[in-house]
């Protein structure tokens, strides 16, 4: 069975390529590497010892599209490619709207023509309005608050509305919480370009020695020790929660939604702890001004996805504090760095 995977050679979708390869799919890659370094997946190769056959394409590029859809059978498509900085999609909304909208309406308009009607979907908590106290549920009020978020709101009304005209579609929108940490290899994993935005990497970056210090946006919020709170999830266990929602594609129509998140969450000060403790390095930090737009507490209920995927993270802040830290210290320039460290008895 082959599953076009669009995006494959970013974080998530390189960590999602491995884990399809290793329980026997065929797998096919369209990236435009725009974020993504073509090494990623040549490093999934090597650990599985199989092969991903590899598009540089465009999602916007209909034509080229369509021949990936000629040359192989594709039984289901994993959606992952897109834009994702926030801070980025103020300065540039509609760059955004078109590459992740326009992106994702031209792969729908292919598959459509190609009869391939199973696709998995990258959405993200951020499509949460910021007013939700508690655990996250599906049924929590939505509401994005940036050009980022709002492309996944209205993709997965899209795909709604996909549905609706057409009920042999089946369409699962997995929302992630903040995914981290990297496969146990230490030989694929998170390549920001520039200074991270999100945490973990800054966090590893400053143990590494190429970042002085994290500045943590914030001690006054409501929370335990006044730093911000997450659900942090292992990106191992965030990949193979797409292959629970492959099979249910597989099976069923319909549109459904489902939170990704291990439903624990951790404030900033915890996970700079967790990382010193698994790594043995210090990391210095300073206490800023709140972040603009960032919410005080966020962490997801993910029983649905445990009761109708059958999937649950295992994964705990240590182990995901120990693989990021594995990957950055065998990685220091991510994929730029010419030499794939394999370590003995870690290689899948
Ligand atoms: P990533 O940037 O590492 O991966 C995205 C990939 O898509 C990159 O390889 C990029 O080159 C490719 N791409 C972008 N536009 C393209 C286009 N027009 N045509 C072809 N390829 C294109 O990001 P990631 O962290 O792996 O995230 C994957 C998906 O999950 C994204 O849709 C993102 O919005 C979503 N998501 C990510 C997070 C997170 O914190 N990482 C959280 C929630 C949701
Ligand atoms: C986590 C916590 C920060 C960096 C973002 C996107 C969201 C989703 C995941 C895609 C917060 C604090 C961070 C730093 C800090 N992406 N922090 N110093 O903001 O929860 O979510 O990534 O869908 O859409 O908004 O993640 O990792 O940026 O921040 O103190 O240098 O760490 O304030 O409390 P966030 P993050």
């Amino acid at each position: 069975m082959a599953i076009l995977i669009t995006g494959g050679a970013g974080y998530i979708g390189s960590h999602t390529c491995l884990e399809l390869l290793n329980i026997g799919y065929e797998v096919v890659v369209v990236d435009n590497l725009s974020n993504s370094n073509k090494e990623s997946l040549d490093r999934v190769d090597k650990i599985t010892g199989k092969h991903i056959q590899f598009y540089n394409i465009d999602l916007l590029d209909r034509e080229n599209l369509e021949a990936v859809f000629m040359e192989n059978k594709i039984d289901a498509v994993i959606h992952f490619a897109g834009f994702k900085a926030v801070g980025e999609s103020v300065e540039l909304p509609l760059s955004y709207y078109q590459n992740n909208i326009t992106g994702t309406i031209i792969l729908c308009q292919v598959m459509q023509k190609y009869n391939v009607k199973k696709m998995v979907f990258s959405s993200s908590a951020t499509v949460y309005s910021p007013t939700t106290s508690g655990a996250i549920s599906e049924d929590s009020p939505l509401g994005a608050t940036n050009p980022y978020g709002r492309t996944k709101l209205m993709i997965e009304e899209i795909l709604r509305d996909l549905y609706v005209s057409d009920n042999s579609w089946s369409i699962s929108l997995l929302r992630y919480f903040n995914p981290v940490g990297s496969h146990i290899s230490g030989r694929i994993g998170e390549d920001p370009n520039g200074i991270p935005n999100n945490l973990t990497p800054y966090i590893t970056q400053v143990a590494v020695g190429k970042l002085n210090q994290l500045r943590i946006f914030g001690d006054d919020y409501p929370t335990s020790d006044g730093t911000g709170v997450r659900d942090y999830i292992h990106v191992v266990d965030l990949a193979k929660g797409h292959l629970k929602a492959i099979d249910k594609v597989m099976i069923v129509t319909g549109v459904e939604a489902y939170n990704l998140g291990t439903g624990k969450g951790y404030s900033v000060l915890e996970m700079v702890h967790a990382f010193e403790q698994t790594s043995g390095k210090s990391i210095p930090y300073i206490i800023v001004d709140r972040r603009p737009g960032d919410v005080a507490v966020c962490y997801a209920d993910s029983s649905k996805a445990k009761r109708e995927l059958g999937w649950v993270a295992e994964r705990g802040i240590e182990e995901m504090c120990a693989d990021a830290w594995r990957w950055q210290l065998n990685n220091p320039n991510g994929y730029h760095d010419v030499e794939d460290k394999v370590i003995i008895g870690q290689g899948s």
